[in-house]
């Protein structure tokens, strides 16, 4: 069947009627279904996709009013408009046939150019039925495209292209929607001026992508950098001629027949959206262009996400290094505790947003310690029981110096809590189990481990089997009991990581002291 076509159906008993109707229509372009049973006409329209039909009222069947009832009773039929060709024409038979749902009337028997003129009237009316409803379903399949897209959108998970496919599934045509959406869509994507072109088509509900091997970024005269350009053409009208060459150079270059298209230019991306059922009009043009600006605009806001996170990520560093100017041993301590609290939370199975968290915020955990003199801090012998004092309030300047800031409400409940014990005994607030933030009970592992491999002025380093021994074990200053039970249990999960990532983290020779 040709999809350009329209199609009528006609519904009459006497065939001779149908074959009137028939050579009044079909030289005249249009698809013409007859049947002579009226029983038929619902299974006919829920199938072939019918624009028009044509009704006898007086059938011995079945009525033509029960017909139309129930072609105006079905959502999936309703919309198509049924004149009814009747010799009745008292008032009552009308009253009748537009309480069944009847769009028009014409008296038998009929004159061919009224018949003809209804029917153009009632198809143009449908047409602009259909692109109304059509446009509506654009519209909430879209939004709901993009709440998708929205609902899972993360700036460093974020693909350009994967997202450009999505929106170009949802341009293509599928199955039901033959007239107005297009066959294929080339795609053209620029990176550091490599151009790279893709044709995109949609089959049994698959998308379809080739890579193309052409090279028409070089003919095209793109728009200045942050300016961009859609055109639309139709085979036969005398529309946008640039658009009219780059397809000829398309069709050269593709083995493709081109009938009508639209093309949205800009320095860095190409997309032609071409053959569409119909021929194309600016309502097309403006929503290929709002999808593609939508691709764009996420583009562009998960690069700015990144830098931000990127920025916020060197400023945590910043502020780390500063901590840390008192005190003597530097090197990747802070950094490998962010890392194991990292492993530590991915083998609890916690999410991937807290395992990214717990990563830069653990790093913060001793600024605290900027506050603390540095003679207590350098010192090399044991400490006073003053001194220690003054150590252990390092949580709550660290509380202090992070702040409130939502941004940082980890890093902050990290710095007051990673040194309080599962079993009561630490500080400075003597929580006990569960009252210790998941966080903090975390980072009291991870940092306990790493103090423990790390050579200090005042001891040696422990090797991993030794730290985990004391952990697992325990000795004279540390207990599990002084951990949560479950972290202890990922720990045990994650010993072999746990003794890569301190290879892979070591400190530079110059700061490892023996
Ligand atoms: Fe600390
Ligand atoms: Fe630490």
């Amino acid at each position: 069947m040709d999809a350009a076509k329209q199609t009528i159906l006609c519904v009459d008993d006497e065939l001779v009627n149908l074959k009137v109707l028939d050579a009044v229509l079909s030289p005249r372009g249009y698809q013409v279904i007859m049947t002579q049973n009226p029983r038929e006409v619902s299974s006919i329209v829920e199938k072939k996709p019918v624009d028009l039909i044509l009704l006898d009222v007086m059938m011995p069947e079945m009525d033509g009013y029960t017909v139309c009832r129930h072609i105006k009773e079905n959502p999936q039929t309703r919309h198509i408009p049924v004149v009814m060709i009747t010799v009745l024409s008292s008032k009552e038979d009308r009253i009748k046939g537009i309480d069944a749902g009847a769009d028009d009337f014409i008296t038998k028997p009929f004159d061919q150019e009224l018949v003809l003129a209804r029917v153009r009237m009632l198809l143009k009316m449908k047409s602009l039925n259909d692109r109304l409803n059509h446009g509506y379903h654009n519209i909430i399949r879209l939004t709901s495209f993009g709440e998708e897209i929205l609902k899972d959108f993360s700036a460093k998970d974020f693909r350009f292209f994967e997202i450009l496919s999505g929106v170009v599934k949802q341009v293509l045509r599928q199955s039901g929607d033959i007239q107005d959406n297009p066959l294929i869509v080339i795609v053209g994507t620029s990176h550091k001026k490599h151009w790279e072109w893709y044709q995109f088509e949609s089959a049994f509900n698959e998308l379809y992508q080739t890579r193309l091997n052409i090279r028409i970024q070089e003919s095209l005269a793109l728009p200045a950098p942050g300016d961009s350009q859609v055109m639309f053409f139709n085979e036969g009208e005398s529309g946008e001629s640039r658009l009219r060459d780059l397809v000829r150079m398309l069709e050269s270059e593709s083995l493709l027949s081109v009938r009508n298209g639209i093309g949205y230019l800009s320095p860095e991306l190409c997309v032609f959206s071409l053959n569409y059922g119909r021929d194309v009009t600016v309502y097309d043009a403006s929503v290929l262009k709002s999808l593609v600006m939508q691709s764009l605009f996420l583009k562009s806001l998960s690069n700015q996400i990144l830098e931000t996170e990127d920025a916020l990520e060197h400023t945590v560093r910043a502020l780390v290094r500063a901590s840390e100017a008192n005190d003597e041993d530097k090197g990747n301590h802070v950094i490998r505790v962010g890392a194991f609290s990292a492993l530590l939370a991915e083998t609890l199975g916690m999410p991937g947003s807290f395992v990214r968290s717990i990563w830069l915020q653990a790093q913060m955990h001793d600024v605290g310690m900027v506050r603390i003199p540095a003679q207590i801090l350098r010192k090399a012998g044991t400490l006073s029981d003053t001194e220690k004092a003054v150590i252990r309030k390092h949580p709550l300047f660290g509380a202090e110096i992070i702040g409130s800031h939502p941004r940082f409400r980890m890093a902050r409940s990290i710095a007051l809590t990673h040194h309080e014990r599962w079993d009561g005994s630490g500080y400075p607030h003597n929580l006990k189990g569960e009252k210790i933030p998941i966080e903090g009970r975390i980072v009291c592992l991870a940092d306990h481990y790493d103090s423990m491999r790390r050579t200090r002025s005042y001891k040696p380093a422990m090797s991993h089997e030794q730290a985990v021994h004391v952990i697992l074990e325990g000795d004279e200053s540390c207990r599990p009991d002084h951990f949560d039970p479950r972290i202890l249990k990922a720990f045990r999960l994650a010993l072999d990581r746990f003794a890569s990532l301190f290879r892979r983290l070591e400190d530079p020779p110059a700061v490892r002291r023996s």
